[in-house]
């Protein structure tokens, strides 16, 4: 066990932990954009900032990004230091530059400073390049998008820009994305993502769309799961439960 010290408040922390995640678990907000406690951090996006100094730096600080910065005894962090103030901003700045149509960025910007003013530099693309839905994809095993081209042309997409073979439709890409750039178009019967149709399995007691036919054929090879495991959405499934305790409670 060790202890640090966040904002002059001091806390435990268990060895291997990051900054990041003993101050979200003692409720102090810190921003992050790239970060997904189910993936590895890779801190892309550097909004997690934070002033880290220690009792024998000799007055020293270091600005380090908190979802990556493991704790260490006596560590003294600062999550809003004029500096992390500072450097949050110019983040925040650069991002509305890339991305001002995106409603989470703007919403951020107004909370963290006073960003007014903002110059295009894109062609209003939501995405900031913080590759959580590229990471998710590999995790899943499907690795159906991946980053392409260099510099201010790169990109999230599938191979070649053409249809992702390997996507199975699950959403997950589109669901995890911060800024809401991944499009994914449902109707009771498909889904559009990635320029390819996918078709809903249905949830066989109220009818609503449970999961891409893709992604259950995909989930029930490779996951240790029975035939029928998505036949029936969890709503469903709970309520059937729930009545079956209710008669046994009669
Ligand atoms: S959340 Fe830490 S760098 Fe993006």
């Amino acid at each position: 066990m060790t202890q640090i010290l966040i904002d002059n408040r001091k806390f435990n922390a268990e060895e291997g932990e990051t900054i990041l995640e003993v101050a979200r678990r003692n409720q102090i907000d810190i921003p992050t954009l790239c970060h997904h406690e189910a993936l590895e951090a890779v801190g892309a996006c550097r909004l997690c900032t934070v002033e880290i100094t220690g009792e024998d730096w000799n007055g020293s600080t270091k600005l380090v990004s908190a979802c990556l910065y493991p704790v260490e005894e006596g560590l003294i962090v600062q999550t809003r230091s004029e500096g992390v103030l500072r450097l949050r901003q110019t983040v925040l700045d650069l991002l509305m530059a890339r991305c001002p149509e995106s409603t989470v960025i703007r919403d951020l910007a107004t909370q963290h400073g006073q960003v007014t003013e903002y110059q295009q530099f894109t062609d209003g693309s939501k995405c900031i390049m913080c590759y959580l839905c590229v990471r998710a994809c590999a995790k899943l095993g499907c690795h159906a998008i991946s980053a392409v081209n260099r510099g201010t042309l790169k990109e999230v997409a599938p191979p070649f820009h053409e249809h992702a073979e390997s996507c199975v439709g699950c959403g997950t890409c589109a669901t995890i994305c911060p800024t809401g750039h991944i499009e994914m178009v449902d109707t009771a019967e498909t889904r559009t993502i990635w320029k390819r149709e996918f078709e809903f399995v249905t949830c066989k007691v109220c009818g609503e769309p449970l999961i891409t036919k893709a992604y259950r054929d995909y989930a029930l090879e490779n996951r240790r799961l029975p035939n029928d495991y998505y036949t029936v959405c969890s709503a469903c499934k709970k309520s059937e439960l729930s009545g079956h305790f209710a008669r046994l409670s009669l």
